[in-house]
This record gives C-alpha cells, structure tokens and sequence, in this order.
C-alpha cells in the first residue's frame, strides 16, 4: 500500500494557533477552552475525539459547556432529517452568547460536505465562522487559525474533504474513554443505497492502510486501551479499492484476527457489516478467534426482496437469513444486531408482513428502526410515492412492538447466569451504579455491595473497576437493558 501519507505534526498551522492561545492563556491566566457536540455514528465519535486531540495539542482545554467556552465545534450528522433539524436548532441557539469575536463557531462533519446545508448555515447563521466536512479535519489548524486571524471567514474557503487526507498520520487523539479506542480501518462507502446519504457526505471507499491501523491498535493496547472498535461504513469490503488498482491489501478477515491476536486486548468489536460482503472466511475468524466479540451488526433494512432491490442492497431475506444461520452456528450465544426502515417509497402491507417474517425468524437480539426519511441528492428521494404517514407509523408500532418482544426473551435468556461485563462507567440515572457491555455487545447496569463505587464523602465516583471486565450475576432482563449484581471476590 502506499505508504505517502502526509505527517500532521509537521504542520506549520498549528504553530499559528498555539501563539493565539498561548496569548490567551498569558492575558486570562488560564487556556481557552473547547466544546463539541457530536451529533451522528461512531465514525464521528471519533472525528470528534480526534477534533479534541488536535485542539488540545494546540493548546486548548475542554471546557464544560456550550456557555462558557471560547471555542464551540458541532459535528453534523445528515442521515435523517431529524439528525439536520437537531443540529439547526442548537446552533440557532447560540445567536445571544456570540460576542463580537467570541465563542468561535464552527461546524464539521457530513452536513458541511453537502452544498445545500452549507448554505442555509451561511445564510441564516451569520455568526458561524468556519465550516469543514467530513474528513477534513485535517485542515481543523488551518480553518481554525484564519479565523483567529481574520484572514477569512466563514465559507470562503471550501474545506471538505476533497482536498484533504483522512490518513495524514500522527493525528493526535483525544480518547473520551480511555479503555475503548475507536479506529479507522476505512472511509466512505461505494454501495449507493437508494436511500443513503453517506456515499455523497464521506466519498468512496478508501482503506486505511494495514500497517498504520495496526500501528495504532498496538499503541492504543500498550497505553491501556482493553477494547478495540474498528469502524468503516462496510468493514467487510476492506481492501477492496486498493486491491482493484492492482496494489496488495488483506482483507478484513486477516485484519480483525490480527488485531484480535495483541497481547492483553481485551475485546475487539467491529461495525457496520453489510450483508452482501460478510464473507464465509470471516466467519470462520469471527468463530474461531475469543477476542473478537461474540456480535455483529448486520443491517437487514427490509425482509421483502422487491424492497430490497429499490434499496439497492444486492442480497435476497433468503441470503440474509443464510448469513445469520451460519454465524449463529460458527459461535454459540453469538448475537445479531440489525436496523430497520420502515416507509420506504412503495413498500405495502405484502412487503412489510414479508419483514415481520424474517424479523421472526431471524431472531436479533436487538435492532434500530427508522422510519423512512427522504434525503436529498439519493436516488430514492424522487421516486414519488413517499407513503400515507398513519400507514407507515401504524406499522412503525408493529415492527417495535415484535422486536422488543424477541429482545426480552433473548435478555431473559442471561436471568441468573453470570457474565463478563466491560465496565464503561457511572450510569445516568444513579452514579453508584455502573453501566457496561457484554461480550455479545448488552448494555448492563451494574450494583456493587459496598461502597466500591463512592468516595468518603458520598459523591465523587471512583469505582476502581472501570474500564475493565468484572463478573455481573444478571438478576433483571428488559428488552433494552439487563441489570446485575457485581459478583467480586
Ligand atoms: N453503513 C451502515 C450504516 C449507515 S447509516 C450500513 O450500511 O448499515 C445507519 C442506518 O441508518 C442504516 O443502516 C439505515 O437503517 C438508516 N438510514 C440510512 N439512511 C436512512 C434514511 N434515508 N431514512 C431512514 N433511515 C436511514
Ligand atoms: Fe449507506 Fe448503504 Fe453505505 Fe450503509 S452500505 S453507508 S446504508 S450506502
Ligand atoms: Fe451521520 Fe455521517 Fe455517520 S451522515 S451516520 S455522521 S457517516
């Protein structure tokens, strides 16, 4: 593979920024702080993460609130309207806090890499100062330090990720937990389904090369880093691109088993997997290697083969259901994961009963339903009929209703049996309790018997198991959740 990435330390912008704040540092006594509000997948989870590392490295620090920071990022989402509306509402409400030259505002991520959302932020947010798409974030330096400077302003310099490197090596990351490293393997996705607005905001697929992915998991496993997640839009066609202009890549079989084989990982999860490319090979590596998580998530969208022609997704229900028998029988207690959209243009009652059918025999553990949201620029978003919206959310109920149910029984399953829980950290509603993942990837709320999880004065958090396997006896199973008892000798 080509290994001419460019080294981002040796970029001079970020020179320029570190003299803006260490001015301010000097005249304030304290550094400027950051914000970012993530809207979106993993993939920009980890666009963020990699956001704070640059920003830190400049010589931010991050703050705790949109109100009181100098520097506010959002990181923009555009695969269903609501992810836009979401994004225009907070940022509508930061008009009253701009001052003249403070908070800088910017906004990353996949609405800035759509011409059309470009403009109504210019145009109705006057006081945003600088926007960067999807992979850009490369150019966050230099974006950042023509702000600062007043050099430019807002949209007049189109960063996106056309003219920028996803793989520029040395990106300082800035991990939100320490124990979990998100990592690239690819971006972009060559699929095209109808509906999907990703092709067009993240670009063709382009793998990342093996040996900086590597580089990065040993690194990340060496500074203490238990689970590994490897993320693309299709992990599955791995290789792919680099291997079609005749240069030499493995595919993503041999990359998982290699990640899954560094000394003292934990867990390497992975996602999203498309159903046409889940290879035989790699279940053979998903059965055979302990590490490599007992889950996958594999979108099925419908269970009617005429919507999924429409959809562009290139496999039958009757393969999907082949691809689940077999991962089921290559790992015991293997869950599957998948999403769903309902409403999708001409789907009838003949086709939706069609999902209800593979749903039940395909049993997943869990899975994300959507309902059908036209995007445009994608193919389907001009195919005229968009469905009666009663309809379509009579049967949005349906298909939530059936799968909680098969969510609860499978969740029942694990009543009174003890399983490894990874522990992510205080749950939302109770900071004594922890909550954490399974193997096969089940959100679990953990109790302790003592006060393992609270300092002296009853409020700091300090559960020392954090960010490590414990032994949980699951003694509640919902359709969302478990809870269970930390069982701690
Ligand atoms: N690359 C992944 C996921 C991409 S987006 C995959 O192929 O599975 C995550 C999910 O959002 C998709 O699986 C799909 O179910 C949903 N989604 C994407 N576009 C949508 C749209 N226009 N309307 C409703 N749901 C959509
Ligand atoms: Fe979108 Fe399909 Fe690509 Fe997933 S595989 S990102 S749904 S185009
Ligand atoms: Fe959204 Fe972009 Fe991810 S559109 S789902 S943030 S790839």
């Amino acid at each position: 593979m080509n290994q001419n990435y460019p080294d981002f330390t040796a970029d001079t912008e970020l020179d320029r920024v570190r003299g803006w704040t260490s001015d301010f540092a000097e005249e304030n006594q304290r550094p400027p702080t950051y914000f970012i509000q993530t809207f979106g997948c993993q993939q920009n989870d980890h666009d963020s993460e990699i956001a704070a590392g640059i920003l830190e490295e400049m010589g931010f620090a991050e703050g705790t609130s949109v109100d009181d920071s100098e520097l506010v990022l959002f990181n923009t989402c555009s695969v269903r309207a609501n992810a836009d509306e979401r994004f225009f509402g907070h940022v509508g409400r930061l008009k009253p806090i701009k001052k003249k030259t403070l908070p800088v505002i910017g906004v990353l991520g996949c609405m800035m890499e759509q011409d059309l959302h470009r403009d109504v932020l210019f145009k109705t947010f006057s006081y945003v100062d600088f926007a960067l798409g999807a992979g850009a974030m490369e150019l966050l330096p230099a974006a950042l330090g023509d702000v600062l400077y007043s050099e430019r302003k807002q949209g007049t310099r189109d960063l996106t990720r056309k003219e920028s490197d996803p793989f520029a090596t040395g990106q300082p990351v800035r991990r939100v937990k320490p124990h979990r490293a998100l990592i690239t393997v690819m971006t972009g996705c060559n699929n095209i389904c109808s509906y999907c607005i990703v092709p067009y905001t993240r670009g063709r697929e382009k793998s990342r090369p093996y040996e900086q992915i590597m580089e990065e998991a040993i690194g990340t496993v060496r500074s203490g880093a238990v689970e590994i997640m490897l993320l693309g839009q299709n992990v599955n066609s791995y290789g792919n691109d680099v291997r079609l202009q005749g240069g030499q890549a493995p595919g993503f079989a041999e990359l998982i088993r290699d990640i899954s084989l560094i000394e003292s990982l934990g867990i390497v999860r992975f996602m999203t997997s498309h159903p046409k490319d889940l290879s035989d090979e790699l279940i053979e590596v998903i059965g055979s290697y302990p590490v490599i998580e007992p889950h996958v998530h594999l979108p099925i969208q419908s269970g009617s083969d005429r919507i999924l022609k429409k959809m562009n997704r290139k496999y039958t229900a009757a393969h999907f259901l082949d691809r689940v028998h077999r991962l089921r029988d290559s790992r015991p207690g293997l869950t599957i994961t998948t999403d769903l959209i309902v409403g999708f243009p001409g789907e009838d009652e003949e086709d939706f009963e069609a999902t209800l059918r593979v749903m039940e025999e395909a049993r997943f553990d869990a899975a994300f339903t959507f309902l059908y949201s036209p995007r445009s620029g994608t193919p389907a978003a001009s195919l005229y009929d968009q469905g009666d919206r009663d309809l379509v959310q009579g049967r949005f109920e349906r298909l939530v209703e059936l799968q909680n149910q098969i969510s609860l029984e499978s969740n029942r399953s694990l009543l009174g049996k003890t399983v490894e829980v990874l522990l992510d950290g205080p749950s939302r509603r109770d900071p004594r309790i922890l909550s954490g993942r399974t193997r096969d990837d089940r959100l679990v709320n953990v109790s302790f018997d003592d006060s393992t999880s609270l300092q002296a004065d009853g409020t700091d958090h300090v559960n020392p198991y954090v960010g490590s396997f414990v032994r949980v006896k699951i003694v509640k199973a919902g359709s969302f959740s478990l809870e269970g008892h930390a069982d701690i000798p």
